[in-house]
Parts: C-alpha cells; sequence; structure tokens
C-alpha cells in the first residue's frame, strides 16, 4: 500500500481507566506483533504515533490497544474522545516483532510485557497458539497496579481456550501481590531470581519482551546469559529514554550542507541536501513531506530504507535486526552522513 490510508473507528471499548482499545472496521493485511502508524490534525498540528496491534486472532479485526500518556495529544483523543465513525489515517501495518511459528517441533515461548507493551505480545500470543495446537506459552506480566492492567479479559479467555498451554504471571510494580517477587521493581538481581524461581524460563524456543528500555535491555540480558541465542529473544521497546538524536528543526538547522544524496519513494527519485547536524529522514522530508516516518526515535522501523551507496551512522538502532543491516537496510530517523559521497537510499523496500 503506498501512503496513508483512511481508517474508521467500528467499535471503542474502554479497558482500564487509562486505556482503551479501538477496533477498526477495515480489514488490512498484518502479521502478528505488527503496528500500525496512525497520523491526524490534533490543535493545528499533525501527530503521528506508533500503537501495536492485538487484534484476538492471526486474521481477526483489526484492533490497537492505547494507553494514555500524560499530555500525549493522540493517546488522549484515542483513550478519551474518540467514538464509533470516527476517521483516522493510517499506514498498512509494519514491523518486524513477529515470527513464522515451526511446523516441525513443539515451540516453548517466554513472553514478558511491562504495561502496553502487553499488546504486541498479545498478538504474538493469540496467533502461536491459535497456529500450533501444542504450542506452549508462559506470560510474565508487569504493571504498577491491578487496575492499570490492559487486556486482562483477553488474556484469561485466552488460558481458558487452551486450558494447559498458557501460563501468566502478574507481578505489579506498586501493589503488594501474594509474592513478595512479584511487588516492587523489576531490576536485573530481581529477573534472575525470578529465572531461579522458574517464572521466568531461559529454556524455551523463543522469548519475547516489549516494555521499556531498561526492563527489555536487563531482561535480554539475564536470558542470554541463561543460556538463550539472542537472535531468539525478540524485543520491541516502546519509548528509548531520550537516548534516541531527535531531529532538529527548521529554526535550529544549520546553513552549512554536508552532503546530498537522491531518494526513492513510491518509484520516483528526488534529489536532497543534508545540512549539518540533520538525519536523512530530515533532508529527505523537505524535498518528499510523503516519506513515513513516526516515533523518530529509532524503534518504530517506519523510516526504514535501503542504502545503495554513500556512508552514514546510525545513532542509536532498535528497530533493525543484524540480518537486516546486512542487507543495507538503515533506519532514516537515526541516519548522519559520514562520508563525501552522494547518499542514494530506497524506501520502496
Ligand atoms: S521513525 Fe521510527 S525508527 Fe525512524
Amino acid at each position: 500500500m503506498e501512503g496513508f490510508t483512511t481508517l474508521t473507528v467500528a467499535d471503542v471499548e474502554y479497558d482500564t481507566d487509562e486505556s482503551a482499545l479501538i477496533t477498526f472496521a477495515e480489514h488490512l493485511p498484518f502479521r502478528h506483533g505488527q503496528h500500525l502508524v496512525l497520523r491526524r490534525e490534533i490543535e493545528g498540528e499533525e501527530v503521528r504515533r506508533s500503537y501495536s496491534l492485538c487484534s484476538r486472532a492471526p486474521n481477526g479485526a483489526l484492533r490497537i490497544g492505547v494507553k494514555r500518556v500524560p499530555e500525549g495529544l493522540m493517546s488522549t483523543w484515542l483513550t478519551r474522545e474518540v467514538r464509533p465513525g470516527d476517521q483516522i489515517e493510517a499506514l498498512a501495518p509494519s514491523g518486524n516483532f513477529t515470527h513464522e511459528p515451526a511446523t516441525d517441533s513443539v515451540e516453548r515461548h517466554m513472553m514478558i510485557a511491562a504495561g502496553s507493551g502487553i499488546t504486541p505480545i498479545f498478538s504474538v500470543m493469540a496467533t502461536v497458539l491459535a497456529e500450533r495446537h501444542d504450542a506452549e506459552v508462559d506470560l510474565l506480566y508487569i504493571n504498577r497496579a491491578s487496575n492499570s492492567t490492559m487486556l486482562i479479559d483477553d488474556l484469561e479467555d485466552l488460558r481458558d481456550a487452551h486450558l494447559g498451554r498458557v501460563r501468566i504471571t502478574y507481578a505489579f510494580t506498586r501493589e503488594s501481590g501474594d509474592a513478595a517477587l512479584l511487588s516492587g521493581r523489576p531490576d536485573r538481581n530481581r529477573l534472575e531470581e525470578l529465572i531461579t524461581a522458574g517464572l521466568i524460563r531461559a529454556d524455551v524456543d523463543h522469548a519475547w519482551l516489549c516494555g521499556p528500555l531498561a526492563l527489555v535491555e536487563d531482561a535480554r540480558a539475564a536470558l542470554i546469559h541463561h543460556g538463550m541465542p539472542s537472535e531468539r529473544v525478540h524485543f520491541e521497546l516502546f519509548g528509548t529514554d531520550g537516548r534516541a538524536k531527535r531531529s532538529v528543526t527548521s529554526e535550529a538547522r544549520s546553513a552549512t550542507v554536508v552532503a546530498s544524496g537522491r531518494a526513492t519513494l513510491h518509484g520516483r527519485e528526488s534529489g536532497f541536501e543534508v545540512h549539518e547536524g540533520e538525519s536523512i529522514l530530515d533532508a529527505v522530508r523537505r524535498v518528499r513531506p510523503d516519506t513515513p516516518f513516526s516515533c523518530q526515535a529509532g524503534v518504530c522501523s517506519t523510516c526504514q530504507a535501503r542504502l545503495l551507496c554513500g556512508e552514514i551512522e546510525m545513532q542509536v538502532n532498535y528497530g533493525l535486526t543484524e540480518s537486516e543491516i546486512a542487507r543495507g537496510l538503515v533506519l532514516t530517523c537515526q541516519s548522519h552522513a559520514t562520508g563525501a559521497d552522494d547518499i542514494v537510499v530506497d524506501f520502496d523496500v
């Protein structure tokens, strides 16, 4: 699909006091674990945000889960104001937090989700359980408190529908639970204790992590330390704790041009100039406002392109795998020119 398409809200379910599950009327092809980039003008400003799909079945209705963030224009609109019949623009579902379940062996999965990180995890979980009738899933689901726990009814329905194959452990950071181990901040030491207690399993075929950067980094390190191959520890981030380099505003942009190049998008090539300090995405967007992007933090991969010529350096990369980088893919929102050659990028990958 080229560019944005219009989606119509079919249903809004208020999941907790601060979150909503929004189902769209249209059916777009997607894979479990992928996300939608939504675009809307709010208070005179174009706002783009990515929300993970949390559809109930591999080919279920297109549904996203949204948790309100303080002063978040899009999340406030989606969790307080949106109504069935409202329309919003969206890019085609995208993202790499997904995989093909094996057909020749039983798959065991360990999933760790924090807060709204449950949304893509739920989608992966529903799919592996539906597609493989012998798949097993352990989920550790961390929230501030029980009343901020998203998708709890859907998770319990999933557990009931797949009795004996789903184990869910709830942990709370600001609420005392049955076990001290499941209360408080899940730092690296606590994660090690949870592995020792068997509540996090490192002897599985795949691990899936989604939440804030510190938790994902700690959980990933702990699982790898306990023998999981790194390529089987899949992760998706909801934020980078400010480590990503943000775009340079037009007022702050240096007048010095440090590189030039060509970008192909939707089959059309455009020339661009890169000013000192700005990303390739910012440079391309000046001549091609239709360039896809969302988080501008190196997480969502919406801005990915193939680098065909030139030298760049990525400030951070939380969205591309090593094999994708080896195939020449770059996150243009984090890419900065480092060489003298022209930069040639292809967004039609
Ligand atoms: S816009 Fe999200 S990774 Fe670049």
